[in-house]
């Protein structure tokens, strides 16, 4: 079996379901349930024996190490993290404490329980940490995309807390030889994603007839991959990844946030016209900008395609439409999740952030 930390949030729940549909391998999902987490994606496993969830905290080591110990994973694929850039901005310390301190528990419970295997088992076990291309900061216009070997420059809270756990999984494959792989991954989308981020915030307002707010100027470009082509590529690195190696994983798919926003309206203006008639563009709103808002991610994404031959399937068009239809077919699940604390994040995030004029 594997071990899957943060499997009940966006990506992790997405990969838990792929897992499982295309192989037979037992998934222990260790999540803590906080804000982001919801089991109410993972209900199609209801009742299915391979699917173990333990809710409990990673930064928690005598659990940790009971887990490991009792079901003697043969790989743990860790997405657990403190994930919403404009949380962290507000609020760090929950970073600074799972991303970092849970990661480092996380590795060196990994590490113990890994110097107790022989033979077969220690040879085939694996450590997959799974980051963002956040941590290599902000790109200019003509810049070349993040390739794997740039420098570190993170710029939010966020990305300084998964920055400092990518180091700590770098030191333990140099230090202790403890097989570690590292995925590096741009914008995802799709099913089952928390709408505080852009896409499915959108959605979300768009149909709530509430204003779709733009961040500065809506220039700001991000590489946008669908959620299932990343949970194919950490597939991928999990089984054929060589140890100590990163892999960037992007969409090959910029696009400025106000273009993403315009697809969104003309998507939604065909498949769930406003029932007052015009387009859902008249929604939009400029507001005050991110602080440190990062103007530019883009991945280049060779050297996963090179070595592991790994590509997105999906196109932004196609990924987009999917996505816009599940959130159509699931408006319960959208409801379920807009409780009062949901509420209270919208209202410290946006009732900050004055109007401003739109842009030329
Ligand atoms: P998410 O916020 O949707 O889910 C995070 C999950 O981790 C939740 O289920 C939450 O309950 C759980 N969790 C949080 N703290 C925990 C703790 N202390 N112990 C156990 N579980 C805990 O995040 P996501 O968007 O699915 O991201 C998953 C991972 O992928 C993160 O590591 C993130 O940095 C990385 N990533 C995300 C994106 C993206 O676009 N969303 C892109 C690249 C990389
Ligand atoms: O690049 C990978 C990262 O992508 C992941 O590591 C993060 O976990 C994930 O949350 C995401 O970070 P972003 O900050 O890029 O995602 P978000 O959806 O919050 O914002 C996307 C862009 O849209 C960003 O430039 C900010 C802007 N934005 C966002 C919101 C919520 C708006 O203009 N308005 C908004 O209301």
């Amino acid at each position: 079996m594997i071990l899957v930390t943060g499997g009940a949030g966006f990506i992790g729940s997405n990969f838990v379901l792929e897992w499982l549909a295309t192989g037979d391998e037992s998934v222990l999902n260790l999540d803590k349930l906080t804000y982001a987490g919801n089991l109410n994606n993972l209900a199609s496993l209801r009742g299915d024996g391979r699917h173990m969830f333990v809710q409990g905290d990673i930064c928690d080591r005598q659990l940790i190490d009971r887990l490991l110990n009792e079901h003697r994973p043969r790989a743990i694929v860790h997405f657990a993290a403190e994930s919403h850039v404009d949380r962290s901005i507000h609020g760090p310390a929950a970073f600074v404490q799972t991303n970092i301190n849970g990661t480092f528990n996380l590795l060196d419970a990994g590490r113990a329980y890994w110097s107790t295997l022989v033979g077969q088992a220690r040879d085939a076990f694996r450590f997959l940490h799974v980051s963002t291309d956040e941590v290599y900061g902000s790109l200019g216009p003509s810049d070349p995309p993040f390739s794997e070997t740039n420098p570190y420059q993170p710029n939010s809270p966020y990305s300084a807390s998964k920055a400092a756990s990518d180091h700590l999984v770098r030191a333990y494959y140099h230090t202790y030889g403890f097989p570690v792989l590292t995925t590096n991954c741009s914008n995802n989308y799709g099913p089952y994603h928390f709408p505080e981020k852009l896409i499915p915030l959108v959605i979300a307002n768009a149909r709530a007839g509430k204003p779709l707010p733009i961040y500065g100027d809506g220039q700001q470009i991000r590489d946008w991959l669908y959620v299932k082509d990343h949970c194919a590529a950490i597939r991928r690195v999990l089984s054929d990844g060589r140890f100590g190696e990163t892999y960037n994983v992007g969409g090959w798919n910029e696009k400025a946030n106000l273009d993403v926003v315009h697809a969104l309206c003309d998507i939604l203006d065909e498949m769930d016209p406003r029932p007052a008639g015009g387009s859902y563009r008249q929604q939009i709103t400029y507001v005050a900008d991110r602080p440190g808002h990062d103007r530019r991610y883009a991945i280049d994404a060779r050297k996963i395609e090179r070595e592991l031959n790994w590509k997105p399937l999906e196109t932004f068009e196609t990924g987009l439409r999917k996505t816009v239809q599940w959130y159509l077919d699931n408006d319960a699940w959208v409801r379920s999740v807009q409780s009062g604390d949901y509420m209270k994040w919208m209202e410290r995030n946006y009732s900050q952030r004055d109007n401003v004029e739109e842009q030329a």
